[in-house]
């Protein structure tokens, strides 16, 4: 047997024994997981239904316009296209339909919890192809709307680009769409971390106020790592030729053929969303990280926004004087699996940054609920507190081999690994779906 399928074994024994808490994962079902792997990926499409390049795609169109439909259904949407293979593809292919090069765009900065695809400068597709503006939030962590007004009436950008990526608080749509009627802007809504509780109804919509939403389909909406683009009733009584834009954009503008089996893993994410029980899995999703929130804030802790109206947790180390990378690793060790991330008007580097963030939509996914959460906030508290001591070293030439040492260290590390067995006795009990 070819040595990847032993690692495979090795990567699900990991997802089942440790706690995955980095808001952007969760399980996909079986039935999702089984249209990904299935011998859809054998076939060639490009093209869209009804209007391909090759021949044999009568069953595949089917396929495609099912998940398309759902989509529609779903999302209430005139238009939506499935075939983006992921994330920052279809936000690139939004530019590339509505832009040209040199036009401004703006968006949220990634170190105030916006995307690298929102106009980050510089090293990214949309900061260096485009005129990028970038906002962020003022000191108690808010979308200041008022200056937001002011930026978009000085700089015009034809793209008002919002969705986050590291932000715990609801985004008001509605302003948003405000200021973008204004400068008579294409507003595009960004939800790929808040899909599946927009589908649960357990957060706003911007449906009735975006031109055009672009999702992944990976994150709480717990389907394959895919992504899709939808055009609204809004963005079509703008611009009646979005839809023809768009699509041209996917193909030929950015891609060739489409994952026909990743479009599969779609269609049957969106049926698996439209039940009850998803409802009461996103709604879940947010009580867990209030839950979740609130213990940690008891404990002391300092978290941006001052807690959650979402999936997601950011929680600011600088009162501890501690790096998220430290954080992040000893969790880890004890099986507690984060990502270190920036807070905002972060002052250290974003690969040192001063904060971690946390997410429940995997956790509840494995039918965790409030006790569970509470165990966690404890672990996670103890965690913090016996690494309190490891400060990472001003001098920033040594800190990658002070985090290396440091791993090596905490490997082995008895209370760390005590907490992991205790962890691994939780997941048990809550197996992941297989
Ligand atoms: C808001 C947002 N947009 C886009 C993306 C990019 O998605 P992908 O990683 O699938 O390219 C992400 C990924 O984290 C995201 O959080």
């Amino acid at each position: 047997m070819d040595e990847v399928f032993n690692l495979i074994k090795q990567e699900e024994k990991r997802q089942e024994e440790t706690l995955t808490l980095i808001p952007s994962e969760n399980y996909a079902s079986y039935a999702v997981r089984d249209a990904v792997g299935s011998i859809l990926t054998n076939k060639y499409s490009e093209g869209y239904p009804g209007k391909r390049y090759y021949q044999g795609n009568k069953i595949i169109d089917e396929i495609e316009n099912l998940a398309i439909d759902r989509a529609k259904k779903l999302f209430s949407v005139p238009h939506a296209n499935v075939q983006p293979y992921s994330g920052s593809p279809a936000n690139s292919e939004v530019m590339i339909a509505l832009l040209t090069p040199g036009d401004t765009i703006m968006g949220m900065s990634l170190a105030s919890g916006g995307h690298l695809t929102h106009g980050h400068p510089d090293i990214t597709f949309s900061g260096k192809f485009f005129r990028s503006v970038q906002f962020g939030l003022n000191k108690k962590d808010e979308i200041d709307f008022v200056k937001l007004r002011q930026l978009a009436l000085k700089e015009k950008p034809k793209v008002l680009i919002i969705g986050t990526t590291a932000y715990p608080l609801i985004l008001d749509w509605e302003k948003f769409s405000e200021i973008a009627d204004e400068v008579d802007a294409y507003l595009v809504t960004d939800i790929s971390h808040v899909a599946g509780l927009i589908m649960g109804g357990a957060y706003p919509s911007p449906v009735k106020y975006a031109h055009i939403i672009t999702t992944t389909t990976h994150k709480t909406l717990r389907g394959p790592r895919g992504a899709m683009i939808m055009v609204t009733d809004k963005g079509l009584n703008k611009d009646p030729d979005l839809v023809k834009k768009i699509d041209r954009a996917v193909f030929p503008g950015m891609q060739g053929g489409p994952h026909e089996n990743t479009i599969a893993g779609i269609a049957v994410c969106l049926n698996e969303a439209i039940k009850t029980e998803f409802k009461i899995y996103a709604k879940q999703v947010v009580h867990n990280a209030y839950v979740l929130a609130t213990e940690l804030k008891n404990k002391g802790l300092t978290l941006v926004g001052g807690g959650t109206e979402s999936h997601l947790i950011l929680v600011d180390l600088r009162p501890q004087n501690l790096s998220g990378n430290i954080v992040a690793e000893a969790l880890e060790i004890s099986g507690i699996v984060v990502n270190k991330n920036s807070i905002p008007n972060d002052t250290a580097p974003a690969f040192y940054p001063s904060g971690i963030r946390l997410g429940t939509p995997a956790v509840t996914t494995r039918g965790m609920k409030e006790k569970e959460m509470k165990q966690i906030a404890d672990w996670i508290f103890e965690v913090i507190n016996y690494v309190k001591e490891f400060r990472l070293p001003k001098n920033t030439k040594s800190r990658s081999n002070f985090i290396k040492t440091f791993k090596q260290k905490i490997e082995k590390d008895k209370f760390l690994l005590a907490i992991s067995k205790d962890v691994k006795t939780l997941c048990k009990r809550f197996p992941i779906p297989n």
